[in-house]
């Protein structure tokens, strides 16, 4: 991902998520810049994580979902220690079939360290990534096709606020976040921190939605009980996305 230098976007107006063809998502090049090996923040996240799954004992949870789940493993992997079904919800054609691929004929080598990781701090996974992962269902869709109240669980990686530039439609999709699961539901999140518009490699210009922790704040609150945010510290093993570090989030949608 590259920077994009301060100012209106290219085409001079708010980029809304419709505006992106998600359907193009450059799969090899972000697996490249952001999973093909574990960066300090993968470490942060997944611990983080990790922490949120182990209050369920194994299996505990009956269903739920990874929102713009894209090509990252990890994420699901630390959902099936929890999870006896994980929807792993994702628009982009190509992203799909990266999933579907990885969960047909086993993970690529560099989601090793990955799975290990997960595995030390979920000792209720299986010792065999594929075993796991046979939890996962791969369903092609956006946060528009949630339908409320249908999980225990939704974790969403980096999602709301790197699809779009606009502040109203960034809070729609967090709304649909919350409601997907039912009262009393656990939310868990990770926000890149005040991210501009960004490119992958040398690709088209991504629309994206810079937020701190009181827009965080401003959008969860109202929403949710339980709310709790922590920083992690910008990645710079990264390349530069304008972002200030990562935001990770635990909430739950009230109860009735
Ligand atoms: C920056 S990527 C993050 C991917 C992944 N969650 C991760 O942790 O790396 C943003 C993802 O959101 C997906 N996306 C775009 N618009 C969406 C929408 N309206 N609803 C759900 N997902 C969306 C994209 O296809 C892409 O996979």
């Amino acid at each position: 991902m590259g920077r994009i230098p301060p100012g209106p976007p290219e085409t001079g107006r708010v980029r809304r998520n419709r505006d992106a063809d998600w359907n193009d998502w450059p799969v090899a090049d972000y697996l490249a810049e952001n999973y093909r090996r574990l960066h300090p923040c993968d470490i942060g996240v997944i611990h983080h994580h990790a922490a949120v799954y182990r209050r369920f004992a194994p299996g505990a949870l009956s269903r739920t979902v990874e929102l713009g789940a894209g090509p990252n493993l990890y994420p699901l992997m630390l959902a099936a220690a929890a999870s006896r079904g994980v929807d792993a919800l994702e628009p982009s054609a190509a992203s799909v079939r990266y999933l579907c691929g990885q969960l047909a004929h086993g993970v690529d080598d560099s989601w090793r360290p990955f799975y290990a990781l997960c595995r030390s701090l979920a000792p209720g996974l299986p010792a065999d990534s594929a075993e796991a992962l046979r939890r996962v269902r791969v369903v092609r869709g956006t946060a528009d096709d949630l339908v409320p109240g249908t999980y225990d669980l939704a974790s969403m990686n980096f999602v709301a606020e790197s699809v779009t530039e606009d502040f109203g439609e960034f809070t729609a999709l967090c709304d649909a976040f919350v409601h997907a699961v039912r009262p009393g539901g656990t939310l868990l999140a990770a926000f890149m921190e005040r991210m501009p518009s960004y490119r992958i490699g040398t690709g088209p210009v991504w629309p994206a939605c810079p937020v701190d922790e009181a827009a965080l704040r401003a959008v969860f609150t109202p929403r949710t009980t339980g709310l709790r945010i922590v920083g992690l510290a910008k990645d710079r093993t990264l390349p530069e996305y304008g972002d200030t570090g990562v935001l990770l989030l635990t909430a739950e949608r009230p109860a009735a």
